[in-house]
């Protein structure tokens, strides 16, 4: 927001807030090719059991997180949305994403995942929607891409989009949505994205399609605690090694999705905003030849 300045001081001044020290803080938002906002970090719950994610959730949402990253696959949407009611929060507020799992491709099987999915959540409208991956064939994709678009045309998912497409798949969506008149915006890909794993070439396409990108695994499940450059830029800002990758994802102009089920951890991971990467932290971190997942790869795909 503007402000002015003014020429002369009031005697009863109020001092401007001391500059925040980065650009970012927990409301940051990024605008989508749909209209719609979403928020800058997001809180991911695969592999968090059901009988505990309404808990985790909530103690997310107290801590100032906004945006939960679900899907299908992970069983656990209705309690997502149990907290999200619960929360006291306005629906308005919060930002729920679901995906469409491997085995619901193609139109038909994918309009019965979004009914399911609207069934168990008992929500009115879900903010995003992605396919999970780029499995089944080209005319299962572009199927389940057309089910997705009639959803968002109807107003009941705002906002759509792929999650491990190669730029192969990327390639083939935007091919058929220019050709088939289906419509839908590609608004966000969700991907495996940190500095073993950079993906500069599926990066390099969304940015120039305002896709925004998100970045899941963004700590690495763990397994690069000990790598020394995390170990140096933790001692040198005095934030812990998960903290570190998480505003290397933000820095770049990604979504990064931590998952944590433990509240302390929880915290940690949304306390990012009080420490900057200069170019040169940046730089150590930039490993643009590595290709390391840790988790599936379905981006390679070619059925
Ligand atoms: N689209 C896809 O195909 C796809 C695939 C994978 C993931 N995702 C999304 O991305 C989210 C994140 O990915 P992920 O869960 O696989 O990996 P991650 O967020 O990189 O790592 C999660 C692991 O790190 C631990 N952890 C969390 N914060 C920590 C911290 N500050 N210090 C030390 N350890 C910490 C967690 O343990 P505790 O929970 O025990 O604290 C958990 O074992 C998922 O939940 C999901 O929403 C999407």
């Amino acid at each position: 927001m503007a402000h002015q300045h003014h020429q002369h001081h009031h005697a009863h001044h109020h001092h401007q807030a001391p500059a925040a020290a980065t650009k970012f803080d927990i409301n940051t938002s990024y605008a989508m090719n749909s209209g719609h906002k979403i928020p800058a970090l997001g809180y991911g719950v695969y592999q968090t059991p059901a009988a505990d994610c309404e808990a985790v959730v909530l103690h997310a949402f107290k801590t100032g997180y906004r945006h939960v990253d679900s899907a299908r696959a992970y069983r656990n949407e209705q309690p997502c949305a149990d907290a999200i009611r619960a929360s006291g929060l306005k629906r308005e507020e919060i930002f729920f994403t679901s995906k469409v799992p491997p085995r619901a491709m193609g139109y038909e099987e994918t309009k019965k995942a979004i009914e399911s999915s609207f069934f168990q959540t008992g929500l009115d409208y879900i903010d995003l929607y992605l396919i999970h991956a780029p499995y089944g064939g080209k005319e299962a994709r572009c199927g389940s891409w057309r089910a997705l678009a009639e959803a968002q045309k109807q107003g009941r998912i705002c906002s759509i989009g792929v999650s491990n497409y190669g730029v192969h798949h990327l390639d083939e969506l935007e091919d058929y949505i220019k050709t088939s008149g289906v419509g839908g915006t590609i608004d966000v890909g969700q991907w495996e994205i940190h500095p073993w794993l950079p993906r500069n070439d599926i990066v390099e396409w969304a940015k120039g399609r305002n896709v925004v990108v998100e970045a899941y695994c963004p700590i690495v499940r763990g397994e690069r605690a000990e790598e020394p450059v995390l170990k140096s830029l933790s001692k040198k800002h005095g934030k812990t090694w998960a903290q570190v990758l998480l505003r290397w994802s933000l820095q770049k102009g990604y979504v990064p999705l931590p998952k944590s089920v433990t509240p302390t951890r929880i915290e940690q991971n949304a306390d990012i905003y009080d420490f900057e990467l200069d170019q040169e932290d940046m730089e150590s971190l930039d490993m643009p030849n590595s290709y390391a997942p840790c988790s599936w790869d379905p981006t390679t795909s070619h059925e």
